[in-house]
């Protein structure tokens, strides 16, 4: 008789973890409002509803100012633009990511210079950003990963000294904060996804926060069209629509509403699951970085050794995690294995010296690639919103695999 519920035997968890998006009344009087008031779209730009939102959420978060736009890909693309990045610069960025992050430079017209992540964090090693600044370097893109937070003090240290700018891709970090200090806050602008699975969502949209202020009038004149957000209406700037509608931001105030409550649900719960995970053989929890002074996350980051997982990968363990009841992703392919990162297509005209850069199969990085294709394990995010059964469940779930690894498929 099986015992994993891959392979025919009893789930560990019968009961469905909290669903997500949650939603109840209370967005649908935020969204009604909007429909009987009336002012639906995101034009004249920011309509009531983003305003609000932006000023709550750069509070929270402790940016001087927000900018709500379509989504947390074109953010990064605002971002680089405004910062006056793009024809033959050089942008440095993480292996291991969502393509939107490595999309945005070439969006920009820049080249994204890809390196490879830390052991500890699977966020971007400093030390080989260091070792890719070229004199056409001009931003480094940290991305704050599942749980984790990259290497702040680093990047900053190094931007300083090679006066780069910084574009912390914080798609996974509303609420997190680095040393008292918001994610997003950091570097000279944070950008933020609202997209259906982010812990602060409206289906889709994407925050740009920044302490500065003609960034953040140059980030809302390029969502714009370019319409100029001075005072004498005089600084025109080149743009296009990136604008989000009324009905997305009235969901986001409510989202924003409740968001302290689940961070600091997800926190302790969190600390609960890293406690017992960690003694789990064949799983390995990466260190908790005291820096990280608030955390908030939209995934919880496990790495598997395979060879207690009887040799098999990480999207078996995630496919037995869920016949378990336990939501679980692998996460990214790392860069050079990414079936969304067709560079080549993007018809950048780079020149010879870059060509090498953005052919996938030239690229190799051993700890991305070692994550994305056999070790990481993304734990559900709703399985921190649940309890301390939920969460004993979860760890139940994978020591039950460990134990039983050899009735898992093949693969
Ligand atoms: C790390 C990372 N960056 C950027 C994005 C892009 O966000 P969006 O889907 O809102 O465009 C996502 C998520 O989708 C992401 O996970």
């Amino acid at each position: 008789m099986a015992e994993l519920a891959i392979a025919g035997g009893r789930p560990v968890r019968a009961e469905p973890y909290p669903d997500w998006p949650h939603g109840d009344d209370e967005d649908v009087a935020a969204v009604e409002e909007v429909v009987r008031g009336g002012r639906w779209g995101g034009f004249p730009e920011p309509g009531p509803k983003a305003a609000a939102f932006e000023e709550a959420f750069a509070a929270y978060q402790g940016a001087e100012h927000g900018v709500l736009m379509a989504n947390g890909t074109v953010t990064m693309e605002v971002a680089l633009k405004a910062l006056g990045i793009g024809w033959g610069d050089e942008v440095i960025l993480p292996a291991l990511t969502f393509a939107a992050t490595v999309y945005a430079p070439i969006a920009a017209g820049a080249v994204p210079v890809v390196v490879d992540v830390t052991p500890d964090t699977w966020t971007i090693d400093p030390d080989l950003v260091e070792a890719a600044i070229t004199p056409r370097t001009r931003a480094i893109m940290p991305v704050h990963l599942g749980h984790q937070m990259a290497d702040m003090d680093r990047v900053m240290e190094i931007a300083r000294a090679h006066d780069l700018a910084v574009v912390e891709d914080c798609a996974h970090a509303h609420g997190q904060r680095w040393i008292g200090k918001g994610a997003g806050c950091i570097g000279d602008f944070g950008s933020f996804s609202h997209q259906s699975s982010k812990i602060m969502t409206a289906g889709e949209g994407g925050t740009l926060l920044t302490n500065d202020d003609r960034l953040a009038r140059l980030a809302h004149s390029i969502i714009d069209c370019g319409r100029p957000k001075d005072d004498a209406e005089a600084e025109y700037t080149f743009g296009a629509n990136y604008r989000l509608s009324e009905l997305s931001a009235a969901l986001l105030t409510v989202a924003m509403g409740r968001f302290p409550e689940q961070q600091a649900q997800r926190a302790t719960l969190g600390a609960i699951f890293e406690g017992l995970v960690a003694d789990v053989p064949g799983v390995r929890v990466m260190p908790h970085d005291p820096r990280i002074t608030r955390w908030s996350f939209y995934r919880y980051v496990l790495a598997i050794e395979p060879d207690a997982f009887a040799g098999r990968t990480n999207q078996v363990v995630c496919d037995a995690l869920e016949a378990e009841g336990v939501g679980a992703w692998t996460g990214y392919e790392p860069m050079s294995h990414y079936d969304l990162f067709q560079p080549s297509l993007s018809r950048l005209p780079v020149a010879v010296e870059h060509a090498d850069r953005l052919d996938p199969a030239k690229m190799s990085f051993p700890v991305a690639e070692a994550a994305g294709l056999r070790e990481s394990v993304y734990v559900d995010e709703n399985v921190f919103r649940s309890d301390r059964a939920g969460i004993e469940h979860a760890v139940e779930a994978i020591a039950k695999i460990q134990r039983h690894a050899d009735e898992l498929p093949e693969g």
